[in-house]
């Protein structure tokens, strides 16, 4: 066989009027990850990066969205349709030197590599391949025409279709993911016309055009595969998210992981769960998280980009967010951690809690009710109860040091930058403005008088 090279083309410039957002519409996110990421995703293990996108609508969101892949944007100023996107992107493609072209609709994000992959296999045999579906609800693809030898004559758009002219509807429609051979069909581009019911230039008109032509033309059935399902909708998204869902959350059963209530458990792909790891509904993970074996995340949870080591414990109801959480470490009820807190092995948060920036050392804890910012707390250290770092003045932030050992009393303010030494102690209600050195106990607070009461009244 001839070598071929395939370079992708993902039409992402639409506005995607239907989902009445200002948004672009590959911006949408299922699962917090943009539309645009799965269909991203899907195309690396075939054609790696050699990846084009044709953008328009917010297309400086869009860049900024996928930086990696800003280089390779082709810009349609004005989005004359799927057939123009095609036309704008077509100097891109050729100088990529493919000899083939994978174009596929940028809002089609429950896509698969096994898809993509049984399209790929007609490289071979075709100048045009595409890959069609045949759902219960045809809806406004555009429909599949074939001829009384159920050969491919054309795809025409739902708004277009006319029964006398096309005959009676199969229940196959174009699912938006072509194979074009460059060579064959590059000299075609400039027949599309825009004499339709939307006055756009169809990509879809070239199935008709190269058949006239007598190029070699498949459609390759993918049955009532919905992961090829385009989303035009609210509804749509919502509907494509929740199988999404399904699929990673059935995924990770199967592989180990214990689930607990898994119809309310949501987790983003990018996420990573290692069999032994136990999680138990309700619960969100986003971004890229990690859950190690034997790590344990209880009910109500929210957690993005964080890391779970080992034998760690979040109980029920905290936010958690870029933070690392050690091994043997327990986390909550009802605690907050932002991004840039640490918590080494075996310390403890407790309820009404809030880290950022912070690191916990090994074994300490900070059981209730209490803020930590740009601070670092030493082995051992206990933090009690109505502890807060002023970290901020108005203008800047500034470190809390506490070191190993040291006991704050409750209801401390720490007022940055300050340290507290290792086995230092700090009277309760005190606000330490000084540093206290290893071994000493800070104080700070009014002194407290008793005076006689006086009862009488006027
Ligand atoms: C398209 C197909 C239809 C198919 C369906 C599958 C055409 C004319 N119709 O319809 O046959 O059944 O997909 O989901 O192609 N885009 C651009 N530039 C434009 C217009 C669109 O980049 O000028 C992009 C959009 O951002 C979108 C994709 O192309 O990601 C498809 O456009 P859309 O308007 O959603 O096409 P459909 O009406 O769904
Ligand atoms: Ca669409």
């Amino acid at each position: 066989m001839p070598e071929t090279k395939t370079t992708a083309l993902v039409l992402a410039a639409g506005k995607g009027t239907r989902m009445r957002s200002p948004k672009a519409k590959v911006l949408q996110t299922l699962l917090n990850e943009p539309m645009l990421f799965y269909v991203y995703e899907a195309l690396a293990p075939i054609v790696r990066d050699n990846v084009l996108t044709v953008v328009g609508h917010d297309a400086d969101n869009v860049a900024k969205a996928f930086p990696a892949m800003a280089d390779r944007f082709v810009m349609q100023a004005e989005q004359l349709g799927t057939g123009h996107a095609l036309q704008v992107a077509w100097e891109a493609v050729e100088k990529s030197g493919a000899t083939h072209c994978l174009v596929i609709n940028g809002d089609t994000p429950l896509v698969t590599v096994e898809a993509l992959d049984r399209l790929m296999a007609a490289q071979g045999c075709c100048d045009l391949a595409f890959m069609t579906i045949t759902p219960r609800d045809t809806g406004a693809f555009g429909r599949v025409v074939r001829d009384t030898e159920r050969r491919i004559k054309a795809i025409v758009e739902a708004k277009d279709y006319d029964f006398s002219l096309h005959g009676p509807v199969t229940g196959e429609v174009n699912a938006g993911i072509y194979l074009l051979k460059v060579a064959t069909l590059g000299p075609l581009l400039e027949k599309l016309e825009n004499a339709n019911k939307s006055g756009e230039y169809y990509i879809t008109d070239l199935v008709g055009l190269a058949v006239e032509q007598g190029l070699s033309v498949d459609g390759v059935q993918a049955g009532n595969d919905i992961s090829l399902m385009g989303i035009n909708s609210p509804r749509e998204l919502i509907a494509a998210e929740g199988t999404l869902r399904t699929r990673i959350v059935d995924e990770l059963i199967d592989s180990g992981v214990l689930i607990h209530n898994p119809g309310t458990v949501i987790i983003g792909p990018r996420v990573v769960v290692e069999p032994g790891a136990e999680i138990f509904g309700h619960c969100e993970l986003y971004g890229a998280s990690k859950v190690a074996a034997g790590a344990r995340l209880g009910s109500y949870n929210h957690i993005t980009d964080a890391t779970f080591a080992p034998g760690c414990v979040v109980r029920e109801f905290n936010h958690i967010e870029g933070a690392e959480v050690g091994e043997g470490v327990t986390v909550g009820p009802y605690s907050r951690l932002r991004p840039g807190a640490r918590l080494e092995k075996n310390a403890r948060i407790g309820n009404f809690v809030e880290m950022k920036k912070a690191v916990l050392g090994e074994g300490a804890k900070a059981s209730h009710l209490t803020y930590l910012g740009d601070a670092e707390v030493g082995a051992g250290a206990n933090i009690g109860a109505g502890t807060i770092t002023c970290n901020y003045d108005g203008k800047n932030k500034f470190l809390t040091r506490i070191g190993a050992g040291a006991f704050i009393g409750s209801n401390t303010a720490l007022v940055a930058p300050v340290s507290v030494g290792d086995n230092a102690l700090i009277g309760a209600g005190s606000t330490i403005t000084k540093d206290v050195p290893d071994n000493q106990t800070g104080i700070a607070r009014g002194k407290q008088v008793n005076l006689n009461r006086s009862l009488k009244r006027n």
